[in-house]
């Protein structure tokens, strides 16, 4: 059975997604996106977000932050299935848990940008006592993110590595909305927002992003380090990011799936 895709926002990750499946994943066919930006001429039709959930079967999220809502409730409210690669959102709005709970829908959340997840939830269902997170970025990065203007941070005057946050998960996404999808991700898989530990540092010295977890319980520790370079279309966004949903997509589909 072919599944009908269908992907909202063609930037940095939406567009390299949108290039795989081009290219063909079995089991999948693109059949629409919705984007409101200029993109030159498309190979499928670009449609609104209600006729992109009646279209398909599984719409993949690679929107901003604010508009992911607007995305979820037409998906779930048709009981359809969502990727969502701006984790963030489920933390910031969980309404979009109900509605898929009270509509039958789905959402499945790639790995993104980070690592170890598997072990992460797998550790979750023995106990896990406690969960960090440690992202570092280029200082402009964080440009534009909310506590950074509330706390009128000065990016360009930063010359030396410099905790920016400390704090929980949850306000770390309200804080930092485009940049900490990997705390949420985090959090959903283990131990929740409230209890999962961030810190998130910027650093002039730094090439590209990186994130260390230290998640532990009675029965494993999990240390792991990913270091990506900024994907030159989004400079706060990955190519891993984008890769996870593909890898996503092959999980769903494939005889023999590895996680
Ligand atoms: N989970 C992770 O580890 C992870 C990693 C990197 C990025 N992200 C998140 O993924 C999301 C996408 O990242 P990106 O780098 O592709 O961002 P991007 O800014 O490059 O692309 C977003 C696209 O959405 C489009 N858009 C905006 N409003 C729209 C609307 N109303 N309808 C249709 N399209 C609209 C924009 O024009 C743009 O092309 C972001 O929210 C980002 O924070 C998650």
């Amino acid at each position: 059975m072919m599944k009908s895709v269908g992907i909202a926002g063609l930037g940095a990750i939406g567009s390299a997604v949108m290039n795989a499946l081009l290219e063909g994943i079995e089991g999948y066919t693109l059949v629409a996106v919705s984007e409101t930006a200029p993109k030159g001429s498309l190979p499928v039709p670009n449609v609104g977000f209600i006729e992109l959930a009646e279209r398909c079967d599984l719409i993949i999220e690679c929107l901003p932050p604010a508009i992911v809502p607007e995305l979820a409730r037409e998906v779930l409210f048709r009981g359809k299935e969502l990727i969502l690669i701006t984790s963030s959102a489920l933390l910031m709005h969980p309404e979009i848990k109900a509605w898929a709970n009270e509509n039958n829908g789905r959402i499945v959340v790639p790995s993104g940008a980070l690592a170890a997840l598997d072990a992460v939830k797998a550790l979750s269902f023995l106990g896990i006592r406690e969960a960090r997170i440690r992202s570092t970025k280029p200082p402009k990065g964080f440009t534009g993110a909310p506590y950074v203007m509330e706390n009128a941070i000065d990016l360009a005057g930063i010359t030396e590595k410099t905790r920016l946050f400390e704090g929980n998960a949850l306000d770390a996404a309200r804080g930092f909305p485009a940049n900490v999808n990997v705390a949420a991700t985090l959090s959903l898989a283990g131990i929740g927002p409230e209890k999962t530990r961030v810190e998130i540092w910027a650093d002039p010295a730094a090439k590209g992003n990186s994130h260390e977890i230290e998640v532990s319980g009675e029965f494993s520790t999990i240390t792991a380090k990913v270091a990506n370079m900024p994907d030159p279309a989004n400079p706060k966004s990955s190519m891993l990011a984008a890769q996870s949903i593909v890898a996503t997509l092959h999980m769903m589909t494939d005889r023999i799936a590895v996680i």
